[in-house]
């Protein structure tokens, strides 16, 4: 029983690893995202039971500030900052989170050991985002309290193995003591069920959120997702940082490009700079980069995120309960 809860009915507490560790009500946290996860967002899913995150790596030092106060004035309950370790600018984001008393960071693309002792002396909860059982285990090494197991079907950028999240949970799960909450491809109630009997404790989306009126991404970017179909999304620039993208304009210059055998400079110098801003936050559909993940085809519509959790909630109660009444 070491990573299970107990399912009694909709409204009863549910109480695994994950929802002690992080303090919440359902083991449903909405992904950190560039140029979407602000404090409107994160606010809504935290005072809906689940966790909210900021994406801080779109946003300037005191941006992530602005929000992280913003989001402390609208809800008193846990909520996370999500920090690429990439972002240049990171000793200045980690100072804020500090001061900030931000409880729960979900660092990600880096090294799990570079920051998570400096975190944990504050008394911060870390989770790290991993694509790989062999990187999941070196999390765990580190200190980590939780990781993010993110498989290829995930928006935004990727894992180079392209394992799947049907194959990355059960292997990171055999990996790893600590919980392990899932991500990649996971839009409802019954692929959450089945990532959680594949051994995950919660999980993570992103691109479902995308799709609500609390998400910062521009209008038009959020219509586009919820027109796309199966087969919409790609991953693209595996030489630099593989990424899954919708198809659109821009994704087919990059696509040509690679198939003459760019170089990755040529490569650098396409993508350019503030392609991701274009697109998801200004709303240019046709040379902007977009961000989105496969399980864009099955959704369709813009959707507030406290109904987004209630639903996700409500349909994975109702899979525990009955799972093969389709
Ligand atoms: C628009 C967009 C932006 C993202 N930005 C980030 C980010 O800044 N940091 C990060 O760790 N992951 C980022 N991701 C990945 C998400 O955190 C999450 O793991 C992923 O969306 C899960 O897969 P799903 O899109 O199938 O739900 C982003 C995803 C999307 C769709």
């Amino acid at each position: 029983m070491l990573y299970q809860g107990t399912i009694t009915n909709h409204n009863e507490a549910f109480q695994n690893r994950i929802t002690q560790l992080f303090g919440i009500q359902y083991p449903i946290i909405q992904a950190g995202m560039i140029w979407a996860s602000g404090w409107k967002l994160a606010s809504a899913v935290s005072n809906a039971g689940g966790l909210g995150i900021i994406g801080a790596g779109s946003m300037y030092p005191e941006d992530l500030r602005h929000n992280i106060q913003q989001l402390k004035q609208h809800c008193s309950k846990p909520f996370a900052v999500n920090v690429p370790l990439l972002y240049p600018d990171i000793d200045k984001h980690m100072a804020i989170i500090i001061e900030e008393k931000v409880p729960i960071v979900f660092t990600s693309a880096g090294n799990p050991k570079t920051w998570t002792q400096h975190l944990k002396q504050q008394g911060i909860t870390v989770v790290h985002v991993v694509s790989s059982a062999k990187f999941a285990k070196k999390c765990e090494d580190a200190g980590v309290d939780a990781v993010v197991a993110e498989g290829f079907e995930a928006g935004g950028h990727n894992g180079r193995e392209e394992t799947t999240t049907l194959c990355l949970i059960p292997s990171v799960r055999a990996s790893i003591k600590i919980p392990l909450i899932a991500a990649g491809g996971i839009g409802t109630g019954r692929a959450m069920y089945a990532m959680m009997a594949l051994g995950a404790e919660a999980v993570q989306m992103g691109s479902r959120f995308v799709c609500t009126p609390e998400a910062s991404s521009h209008q038009a970017f959020k219509e586009a997702v919820v027109q796309a179909q199966e087969g919409d999304t790609a991953l693209a620039l595996k030489q630099l940082t593989p990424v899954r993208l919708l198809k659109n304009s821009f994704y087919k210059q990059v696509a040509e490009a690679e198939s003459s055998c760019a170089t990755i400079d040529q490569l650098q110098e396409l993508l350019g700079r503030a392609r991701a801003k274009l697109g998801m936050y200004e709303g240019d559909m046709t040379e902007g980069e977009l961000e989105i993940g496969q399980v864009s085809s099955i959704i369709k519509a813009i959707t507030p995120a406290a109904d987004v959790v209630d639903e996700v909630w409500n349909e994975f109660v109702q899979t525990a309960q009955n799972p093969f009444a389709y």
